[in-house]
């Protein structure tokens, strides 16, 4: 299966959808990069938000309005975080977006998939692209000692102005605003494009009970800035 048939298995956002949709840097500047709008364009995040008009659109049948406020809060922090904090821990989970942990036998040899931190009070959705290769062929960059069984975990926030890297080339991980390009086989350094810095890696391990969980947190700033 090719890069562009896993994202549209996965329901990544095709590119003649990103020609109507263009990169938010561009009225923002990159200066000024807005990654919640650009959790906009996550498929998570679209999901969310039409489970967002869906419970909005249930509100007026509730009357336990207190109830109410622990979802709704949840639901708006994926638009407010601005991670200046850790976003993983050690033990924390890794999870598809549906919730469900993830398995060490989840990918084969050359397959990506995006995985999220298990959900808790306080953390709110950090993409996290999650890679795996045969252990041999990783090189200079990549902190094998993070990796478990051929996974790596980058960060999915490109750090030059916060899209999504949401697309590939052969190996190659790349984002679709300004063609920023990663390798994940190297740390996920930039071999093309803007960006000034590689995405952070996460470290990762496999837990007693066989599902990824990682050890701390990003080992660099997500996001542009911070370099
Ligand atoms: S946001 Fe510009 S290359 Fe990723």
């Amino acid at each position: 299966m090719t890069g562009a048939e896993e994202d549209a298995d996965e329901g990544y956002v095709r590119s003649d959808e990103r020609e109507q949709d263009p990169c938010p840097c561009a009225s923002g500047g990159a200066d000024e990069p807005s990654i919640y709008r650009e959790f906009w364009r996550d498929e998570r995040a679209q999901l969310q938000r039409r489970d967002y008009a869906k419970l909005l659109a249930t509100i007026g049948g509730l009357t336990a309005v207190g109830s109410l406020a622990a979802p709704l809060a949840s639901l708006t922090q994926v638009f407010e975080r601005r991670y200046t904090g850790p976003v993983y821990s050690d033990g924390v989970a890794l999870v598809d977006e549906d919730g469900e942990r993830i398995p060490e036998d989840h990918l084969e040899n050359g397959e990506h998939t995006t995985v999220f931190p298990e959900p808790r009070p306080g953390i709110a959705d950090a993409p996290t692209l999650l890679v795996r290769f045969p252990e041999s062929a990783y090189g200079e960059g990549t902190n094998v000692a993070d990796t478990v069984g051929g996974y790596a975990a980058y960060s999915k926030v490109c750090t030059h102005a916060g899209c999504m890297v949401s697309d590939r080339d052969d190996d190659i991980l790349v984002c679709p605003c300004h063609s920023g390009r990663f390798d994940p086989l190297s740390g996920a350094s930039v071999t093309g494009g803007p960006p000034p810095r590689r995405l952070p890696q996460l470290p990762i391990t496999v837990s007693s009970d066989g599902y990824l969980v990682a050890t701390g947190d990003f080992t660099g700033p997500v996001g542009p800035g911070g370099g």
